[in-house]
Order: C-alpha cells, then sequence, then structure tokens
C-alpha cells in the first residue's frame, strides 16, 4: 500500500506528522513512519491479512465513524495528495479528531450524522472511496444511503461490520450473510473476511458500485 512500510511484523505510514494517540515512531532513511497497529485499525488488520486496497495518493475519501481519527490520520499519510471528509457525531472523540485536522490540511473534519447524508450535503463533494466504520443496526442502508449522495460510478466502499452490533440475535455468520446480500445487489464485492484475530466478530467487505 502506498505510503506503508513494515516494520518487523507491523506496519508503518511514512508521516511528516507526529504521533496522534501514543503511536511508535520509527525512522528509515531520513523519514518519519507512524507504527499503525492491526488492534487499533481495521485497515491495519487487512493489510495484515494480506488484502490489497490501493491508493495513487490523491483519491478523496468519504469517511464513516472517524471517532478520534486513529484511522483517519493513517489514510490521511496515504492520500497525502487527496483528502478524507470525516463524519463523527459523537462530540468526545471529535474533539480530537479536530485536533488532528488543526494539522492536517487533507482533513476535513464533519460533526454529523452518517444517517443523514442530506445535512451534509452542502460540504461532500463526489469521492473515489466511502469508507464506512460505525458499528450500527442499520448501517447498509446508511452505507447505502451515502454511496448514493457521494460515491462515483466505479467508485469503492470499504465497510467494517461487526456482527452484534447489526444483530445480537443472530449468529454471527447469519448476520454477515444477511449483510452481504445487500451489498450483492449494489455493489460488486472485490474481497470479504473476517478480521480475526485482530477484530473479533468482524468483517470487512471491499468492493465497486456498479
Ligand atoms: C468503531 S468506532 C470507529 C473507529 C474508527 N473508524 C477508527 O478506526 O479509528 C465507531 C464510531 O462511529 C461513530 N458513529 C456511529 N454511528 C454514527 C453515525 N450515525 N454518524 C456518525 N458517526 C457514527 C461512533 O460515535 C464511533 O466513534
Amino acid at each position: 500500500m502506498r505510503n506503508v512500510k513494515f516494520f518487523g511484523s507491523i506496519p508503518a505510514t511514512r508521516s511528516k506528522f507526529g504521533s496522534h494517540y501514543g503511536e511508535k515512531i520509527f525512522e528509515l532513511e531520513g523519514e518519519l513512519y507512524r507504527e499503525w497497529t492491526p488492534w487499533r485499525s481495521k485497515l491495519s488488520a487487512m493489510l495484515m491479512k494480506n488484502y490489497k486496497v490501493e491508493f495513487l495518493g490523491n483519491e478523496k475519501i468519504l469517511y464513516l465513524g472517524a471517532a478520534s481519527g486513529t484511522t483517519v490520520s493513517h489514510l490521511a499519510d496515504i492520500v497525502d495528495e487527496g483528502f478524507i471528509y470525516a463524519v463523527e457525531y459523537s462530540a468526545k472523540p471529535f474533539k480530537k479528531l479536530l485536533e488532528l485536522a488543526k494539522n492536517r490540511q487533507n482533513i476535513i473534519p464533519i460533526f454529523g450524522d452518517a444517517s443523514k447524508p442530506w445535512e451534509y450535503s452542502g460540504i461532500v463533494e463526489k469521492v473515489d472511496l466511502l469508507y464506512q466504520d460505525i458499528s450500527q443496526r442499520n448501517q447498509v442502508e446508511i452505507l447505502k444511503m451515502n454511496s448514493d449522495f457521494f460515491l462515483k460510478k466505479k467508485g469503492r466502499i470499504l465497510m467494517m461490520v461487526k456482527a452484534k452490533s447489526v444483530d445480537s440475535t443472530l449468529e454471527s455468520s447469519e448476520v454477515f450473510s444477511k449483510v452481504l446480500e445487500e451489498l450483492y445487489k449494489k455493489f460488486f464485492i472485490l474481497s470479504t473476511d473476517t478480521l480475526e484475530p485482530y477484530h473479533k466478530d468482524h468483517i470487512f467487505v471491499y468492493g465497486v458500485k456498479d
């Protein structure tokens, strides 16, 4: 993946910025790298499991469920010539996300509810990648809505799903099958897998808008 190197078995992103959440900083040939552990970020967990998500570096990304910006900060290192609209609706993590965005030109923080995309449609333009990590019961519906509003044709989706958040009464495998069944109707799925052993009871789904 662009701007990513492995230090031993752990990935790190090349960065002009310091530590955001206490992650270690490595130096290699005069450049700084921020440790990106798979236990803190589901995208890093995908990388550890050898799944490829390619970036040119100039992508526009809409990120739903940015929290305090752990994964957003690494994505911002990766798309250093693009930018990320980072949506979060909880005030506490949003405060930390704002601090991150103060130092970085390519993060646009949006204090908003991902289930109401029309409320930020005046700010967000068409994007190349829609990333969603919101642990919500209706997260497929929310993904589809945001895709209709903002995702370019042939744009990509990357969705993180926690079974218990979608339906705590069903077996995880049943929840994942239902989610995938819905997604297949609208997207071409490139890859999907569990995020074990880094994130229990989670899958990722990576696809393209048909
Ligand atoms: C699992 S955490 C995200 C972690 C983050 N993606 C990372 O890797 O650094 C889920 C986040 O989604 C946020 N969230 C859940 N539902 C949301 C919604 N409808 N709109 C905006 N944010 C939402 C939660 O407040 C929480 O901060």
